[in-house]
């Protein structure tokens, strides 16, 4: 039994440039999102992104069962958050923020990190999200963790942006 839990923790301390410093730091909390935290999302939402999720976007995140909104809290702020659906084997990533004065800090990273991990153990086997061309920093976040682009999907924002579409390949389908 104990040889199985370390191989399964070898298998995912090689597949995931894990930050245990960070998940270790009794500072960092992550829990998911209520109602009560939707003015604070919100803030973070249009600090963060041209075309921000509407308050009405985040409730209906809510009621979806298929979704999931992490948030990372350190100490008394909230850092950032983490919108996911989990869709059969697959985790669609939707939205991703971090607030500016905690950037570079590992708070995106040990979001996607826990997503992951926590859909790995009920059979995840992919991760897909779509993110704008110009997004150098988003980008280079999921390459961090191996993802992949696998698309382009052009014109993709009202805008007029194109969207990279990328995959993280974390089981191969067994049918
Ligand atoms: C993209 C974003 C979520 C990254 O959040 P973050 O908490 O600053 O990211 P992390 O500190 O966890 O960074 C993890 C890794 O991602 C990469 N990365 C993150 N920001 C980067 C940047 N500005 N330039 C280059 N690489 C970057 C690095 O590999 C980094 O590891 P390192 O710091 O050890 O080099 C954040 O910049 C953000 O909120 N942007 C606006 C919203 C957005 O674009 N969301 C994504 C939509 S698809």
């Amino acid at each position: 039994m104990a040889r199985i839990f370390l191989h399964a923790l070898l298998l995912l301390l090689l597949q995931f440039p894990l930050s245990f410093t960070l998940l270790m730091n009794p500072e960092n909390i992550i829990r998911p999102m209520t109602e009560a935290d939707l003015e604070q999302v919100l803030v973070i939402e249009h600090l963060c992104h041209r075309a921000p999720w509407s308050k009405a976007m985040f409730l209906s995140e809510l009621a979806n069962p298929l979704s999931r909104v992490d948030l990372l809290w350190r100490g008394p702020n909230l850092a950032g958050f983490l919108c996911g659906w989990r869709v059969c084997e697959e985790l669609n990533i939707l939205n991703v923020a971090t607030a500016p004065n905690m950037r570079r800090s590992g708070v995106a990273h040990t979001l996607l990190e826990q997503a992951l991990y926590r859909n790995l153990q009920t059979g995840l086997e992919c991760a897909l999200l779509e993110v704008r061309l110009s997004n150098f920093a988003a980008i280079a976040l999921y390459r961090s963790f191996g993802f992949c682009e696998i698309d382009r999907r052009l014109r993709y924002y009202s805008d007029g942006e194109d969207a990279l579409v990328m995959q993280l390949i974390l089981k191969e389908h067994s049918s």
